[in-house]
């Protein structure tokens, strides 16, 4: 198993379920981490030495160099990204407006594709340099009501799988998580007919996260799906 401690990390969508679930599961193993979102309240307590809060909105182009330069001017450089900041709204492709589309396209994969190449020149630096893209269900099935998601996050798991080859040869570790559905504002809106108790977690999420971050031997994960305990199998 790798060692993580004092590695560092920037991650999206920090401030609330998953992403808030994964910035707590670093600090716990003493990783560096930059957190990103535009709400950061839930980390402000444990802002400190291995924990730099970067509020920005990633439909604003200027964020992505901003939030990289925070990150090496803190800790010296990123050895982490994991995009994990994303969109999604229930509504029929029938209605959904073009505004709609290019937002679900732009937070969900535009913004993990400009995040990665801001850091591109550090994670070539970096002896540990990895990749994780949070990915869905919706990566490979097309839920009504969830179609300009379902579209974009298909579209990450795309740009995922090129990021892996083309980087494959510089020691760049690339990982998608799939997960259905887990306990957090989002589901409320994409699926509110659904009991939060009844899914994964965002702690759980983030221990698949950690278990990607230590596991650096010969055996490499490409994608994790992750599918929440009431859900049959392989549906
Ligand atoms: N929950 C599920 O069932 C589920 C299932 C599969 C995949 N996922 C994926 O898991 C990831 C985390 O989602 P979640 O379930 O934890 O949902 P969430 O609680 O709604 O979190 C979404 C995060 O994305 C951030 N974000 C959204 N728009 C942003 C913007 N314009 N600029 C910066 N940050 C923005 C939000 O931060 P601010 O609002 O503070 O900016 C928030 O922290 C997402 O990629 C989601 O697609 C979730």
């Amino acid at each position: 198993m790798g060692e993580i401690s004092g590695k560092i990390a920037i991650v999206t969508g920090a401030g609330h379920g998953i992403g808030l679930a994964i910035v707590k599961a670093l600090l716990r193993e003493k990783v560096r981490v930059l957190a990103t979102s535009r709400r950061l309240e839930a980390l402000k307590d444990m802002e400190g030495k291995n924990l730099l809060l970067t509020p920005a909105d990633l439909l604003d182009d200027n964020s992505f160099d901003r939030i990289v330069s925070d990150c090496v001017a803190a800790y010296g450089g990123v050895d982490i990204v994991i995009n994990n900041a994303g969109y999604g709204k229930k509504m029929l492709l029938v209605d959904t407006s073009k505004e709609e589309w290019d937002r679900h396209m732009a937070i969900n994969v535009r913004a993990p594709f400009m995040l990665v190449n801001a850091a591109m020149p550090y994670l070539l630096e970096s002896d540990y340099a990895t990749v994780i893209n949070i990915c869905s269900v919706v990566s490979h099935e097309g839920y009504p009501m969830q179609g300009a998601y379902s579209a974009a996050k298909h579209a990450l798991l795309g740009y995922t799988k090129v990021l892996a080859r083309e980087t494959f040869d510089k020691g760049i570790r690339v990982h998608a998580i799939s997960p259905g559905g887990v306990a957090t504002e989002m589901i409320q809106r994409l699926r509110p007919d659904l009991d939060l108790s009844t899914l994964s977690t965002p702690e759980e999420i983030a221990d698949i996260v950690l278990f990607l971050l230590k596991n650096r031997n010969g055996a490499v994960i490409d994608e994790i799906c992750v599918r929440r305990h009431t859900k049959e199998p392989w549906s």
